[in-house]
């Protein structure tokens, strides 16, 4: 395999370009702007994406101009910030003048001990310069929802609340803050076709990165390294490595391979010959690339898939969503992912890629145990394709948490029932947090089929349901609770979709 001739990356911090090579590409940023740039304002407290404390802003800058998405520093590696503009709360205040939000926490005294402020001001920073760049207009800012990716320990958030409406009409003052210039843009600009290949000795240990900038390059190295591990947003790689110090030795970084990209509402495709999963008889499917992100998943959904929408909105936080990706919660396969539900229920299929071609596999298929899956170590995913509900489906999703915002799920579930005349005539239902993967309840679908839609006959099947599965009890409920659960939503379903279709239907 040809090395590229690149092995350091490359990126700026509040406009300062820097190089980095060896063991420090895998250092992660916060690390990076703590220890060896001394920028102490970004502030490690979690350290596993949860609190918000260590939001920096990022931005790839092009010719049309940047725009800087809030990035969790703690769980983001500094080669992924290949031919970016890290912007740190460093760079907000000048001359001894504050921006709008910075004056609007001061004035409405939304710090107390401090620690988690410089995330919410970068966080409600981005929030406001996102607006004031949108081609569309804006709605209200849901502020609750812009900052559920930041904790506040001491302070409350009524004060903090408040002082992000103050400052809700400011343009984030980008102009103060981003700095780079035209010689770094275009230098970026060229770094974002070129790969590399980094590796270095870090905590003791060899490891490599390699960074594809085509999907053949990235099929052609994951055939001649198939011990490597992919890495996509590393929303769940970051904190295996910053909580257990878990990481492969080397590492395929997917971030740069644009045909993984992307998001398109089609027509369905007609039934096919052979194995090959067809699209369920949908009329339109999204087709997503597995490089697809929550928060531009959040986006398509609001109009293509509302009851998506409603669960990606308490996927992570924004700082998340930014970053991880639709394969990769696919790929790391946890029972409680929430992607899986729907994607079980509405038999979406999964596209595979090798350097010997590509195969399609339906996703109730693909998960084989906890934590296991039957891609293969020469293959990656490339897509996903979801057929969306026909207008005879009522579909729902839930998520049951200990805590609404930014926590994973006890308990998920997705229902897409065909209803005709008051009948159910197809029944799907996917369950996760109650067995070792994702699964569909194939007992109660056919106890369904040709039952009236009543209450009784939901109750009855939330019982059954409470039979087929075998949860287990953790410090997110008991087996017991869990059972309880699936009752209680399968009895909600009816309630919705009832008053949903209309007493006549
Ligand atoms: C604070 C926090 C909150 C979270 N909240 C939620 C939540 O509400 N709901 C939820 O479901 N999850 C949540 N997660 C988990 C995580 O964000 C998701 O699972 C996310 O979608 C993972 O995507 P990623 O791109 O970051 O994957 P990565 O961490 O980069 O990779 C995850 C796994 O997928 C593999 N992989 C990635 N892409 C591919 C590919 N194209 N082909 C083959 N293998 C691939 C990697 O090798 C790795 O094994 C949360 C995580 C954090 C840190
Ligand atoms: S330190 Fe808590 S999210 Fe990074
Ligand atoms: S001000 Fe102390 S954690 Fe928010």
């Amino acid at each position: 395999m040809n090395r590229p001739e690149r092995s350091s990356v490359e990126f700026s911090v509040n406009g300062r370009p820097y190089e980095v090579e060896g063991g420090d590409v895998f250092l992660t940023a916060s690390e990076f702007l703590r220890e060896r740039t001394r920028r102490t304002g970004t502030k490690i407290a979690c350290e596993e994406g949860d609190c918000g404390s260590c939001t920096v802003l990022v931005g790839r800058p092009t010719d049309q101009g940047t725009s800087y998405l809030p990035m969790n520093s703690c769980i983001r590696f500094v080669f992924q910030l290949d031919g970016c503009d890290m912007v740190t709360v460093e760079a907000l205040a000048s001359d001894g003048r504050l921006t709008s939000v910075q004056e609007a926490m001061v004035e409405c005294h939304g710090s107390q001990c401090g620690f988690c402020t410089p995330g919410f001001v970068m966080a409600m920073t981005a929030t406001c310069h996102q607006r004031a760049t949108s081609p569309e207009e804006s709605p209200p800012v849901d502020w609750p929802l812009e900052l559920s990716g930041n904790l506040c320990r001491c302070t409350g958030y009524l004060p903090i609340l408040e002082a992000a409406r103050r400052c809700e009409s400011s343009d984030g003052e980008i102009s103060k803050w981003s700095r780079v210039t035209e010689t770094t843009r275009r230098r970026f600009d060229l770094l974002g076709n070129t790969p590399f290949d980094a590796s270095g000795t870090h905590r003791g240990a060899a490891r490599r990165v390699l960074s594809p900038v085509t999907l053949e390059e990235a099929l052609r190295i994951r055939a001649d390294l198939p011990e490597a591990q992919l890495i996509a947003g590393a929303t769940d790689l970051g904190v295996q490595w910053t909580k257990a110090r878990k990481a492969a030795a080397v590492w395929i970084d997917l971030g740069r391979v644009p045909e993984l990209r992307g998001i398109t509402v089609c027509e369905a495709e007609p039934d096919r010959s052979g194995d090959e999963p067809a699209d369920g008889g949908a009329a339109r499917v999204i087709e997503a690339g597995a490089m697809a992100t929550w928060a531009e998943l959040l986006d398509r959904s609001r109009t293509d898939l509302p009851e998506f929408a409603s669960i990606l909105e308490r996927f992570g936080g924004p700082q998340i969503r930014n970053y991880g990706t639709i394969g990769g919660n696919i790929v790391n396969a946890s029972s409680i992912a929430d992607s899986l539900p729907l994607l079980s229920v509405m038999d979406a299929s999964l596209e595979l890629a090798s350097s010997e071609g590509r195969r399609r596999v339906d996703v109730n298929r693909f998960f084989t145990a906890n934590r296991r899956t039957m891609i293969q170590a020469d293959e990656l995913l490339a897509s996903v394709r979801i057929p969306l509900p026909s207008p005879l489906q009522r579909l729902r999703l839930y998520k049951v948490s200990r805590r609404h915002d930014l926590d994973i799920a006890t308990v998920s579930a997705a229902f897409c029932l065909t209803f005709e005349a008051g009948r159910i005539t197809r029944a799907a239902i996917a369950l996760g947090g109650v067995g070792p993967t994702v699964r569909r309840l194939e007992g109660v679908e056919r106890w369904l089929i040709d039952r009236p839609c009543r209450e009784e006959t939901f109750e009855a099947a939330g019982r059954l349901a409470a039979d087929e599965i075998s949860p287990w009890s953790d410090v997110r409920g008991t087996a017991e609770y869990r059972r309880q659960v699936v009752g209680g939503l399968l009895t909600r379903y009816f309630h919705e979709v009832s008053s949903d279709m209309g007493a006549g239907e």
